[in-house]
């Protein structure tokens, strides 16, 4: 198993470019599946879950012709595709789920894995499997399977999600695209990802319309042949503005649209870093003293995202005096905290809520990788650390960061993988 040695402290400086999106990525090629025509997706991040993605979508049938570079996928769907996900697939990345809806709307069938829990929750499927229900889904779970069926198309209707979910708002959009007649959801998650699915099922004739939370979706008959990029990773440019804030960088995020993190980069404002964003670009430079920031609460966009809960930690473990973080959206999102204190960090959780102290003098340790952002967050740390820290299991980072150790290594880290 890869780890990476990165000895601090660091400077950031220069310009990174952020890949595209992992979490609009997913959604979008799982709803190729509703597709008869070609269909090419363009500036997939090069990741690990996106393999995994295109991995299933061959697994049922669909023909996949990867660009050179690996950014562009040209999917051509056969007539017929198979409708089972397997567990061995759907175990490895819980997203998987998503092709739940387009194999339902379009072949009226599909056996498909439950994802299972993973670190950071048990990750319940509840709110996906209950609106696709009132779609017209019928399902029984068998041997960790989900064996579904319907009785032909499926049929529009009205749904109110009882909690906010990004992907079971994905999962309904994409089946009601060819559900008979309209369909109307309310209380749905509204990240730009889903904005992002959106977009890229009206570029091929599906009919969505939203107005606040409430998604209006006109069931048509098939989707025509489309061509899609897609959006850049609001989380890794998250992620780069955390290590410039941190590490009294000056940093150029290129070809990002600020305005879609507003929420966090008015935040890494209050920690103190100058920031300047247009629609191309963000201009951040990291204070020489972080101010601490009393309670900041993880909540559904345009609220703080949770995938940024750990990076904003590592700020408040530097920043001057005491801070608190509350994760409202996940139950166990605080691995990180027992491998910061291993750099000094002094931390204490009650329930969902972290105390920080603030003023550590990160010293460089071993440390142990655990959910995709926890680890990014040790990253961060090691950066503003004093010393060398080796990351051990760094598979949780290739999962979601494209070519991470070369992106930083090219703003000033000292930063080497280490393949096992
Ligand atoms: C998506 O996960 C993202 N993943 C997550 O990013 C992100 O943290 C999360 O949204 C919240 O923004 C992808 O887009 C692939 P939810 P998702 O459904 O859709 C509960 C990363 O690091 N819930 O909005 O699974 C759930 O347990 C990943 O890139 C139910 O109870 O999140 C959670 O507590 C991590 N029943 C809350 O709702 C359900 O049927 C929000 O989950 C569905 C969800």
């Amino acid at each position: 198993m890869d780890k990476f040695a990165i000895v601090g402290p660091a400077r950031i400086s220069g310009q990174v470019k952020i890949s595209g999106s992992k979490n609009s990525s997913l959604p979008i090629l799982a709803a190729t599946l509703l597709f008869n025509q070609p269909v090419r997706i363009k500036n997939l991040p090069k990741v690990k879950d996106i393999n995994t993605m295109i991995s299933l979508l061959k697994s049922l049938g669909s023909k996949v012709i990867l660009s050179s570079d690996r950014r562009t996928a040209k999917i051509y769907n056969k007539k017929k595709l198979k409708t089972f996900a397997s567990y061995s697939l759907v175990k490895t990345m819980r997203g998987s789920i998503l092709v739940l809806g387009p194999l339902i709307a379009k072949y009226f069938k599909s056996k498909i894995s439950l994802p299972g829990g993973c670190l950071i929750g048990a990750r319940p499927i509840n709110y996906h499997l209950d609106a696709l229900q009132k779609l017209g889904m019928n399902y029984i779970l068998k041997d960790g399977y989900i064996l579904a069926k319907s009785k032909g198309k499926l049929k529009g209707t009205m749904i109110k999600f009882p909690k906010i979910s990004v992907g079971a708002t994905e999962n309904t959009i994409i089946a009601a695209c060819l559900a008979k007649g309209t369909t109307t959801l309310k209380n749905c998650a509204i990240e730009p990802e889903i904005k992002d699915l959106t977009n890229f099922l009206n570029s091929a004739g599906a009919k969505i319309t939203w107005k606040g939370r409430i998604c209006k979706i006109i069931g048509v008959n098939s989707l025509n042949q489309t061509d899609y990029s897609i959006m850049p990773d609001r989380i890794e440019a998250g992620t780069f503005c955390v290590a410039a804030t941190v590490s009294r960088g000056n940093l150029d995020i290129l070809n990002f649209d600020g305005r879609i993190i507003k929420t966090e980069l008015d935040l890494l404002k209050k920690f103190g870093a100058k920031i300047k964003v247009n629609k191309k670009k963000i201009s951040i430079k990291g204070p020489k003293n972080l101010k601490s920031i009393k309670n900041i609460k993880t909540k559904e966009y345009p609220g703080v995202s949770t995938d940024m809960q750990s990076q904003l930690m590592v700020l408040m473990c530097k920043a001057n005096g005491k801070s608190s973080i509350t994760e409202n959206i996940f139950e166990n999102r605080f691995m990180h905290v027992a491998e910061l204190r291993r750099l000094g960090a002094k931390i204490n959780v009650v329930k969902n809520r972290a105390t920080i102290q603030g003023n550590t003098k990160f010293v460089g340790a071993e440390l142990m990788s655990s959910d995709l952002r926890a680890s990014v967050s040790l990253v961060l740390a090691a950066i503003a650390s004093n010393g060398k820290s080796l990351i051990n299991r760094i598979y949780h980072l290739d999962r979601g960061y494209e070519n991470i150790e070369n992106k930083l290594r090219k703003i000033g880290v000292k930063i080497k993988r280490l393949k096992k």
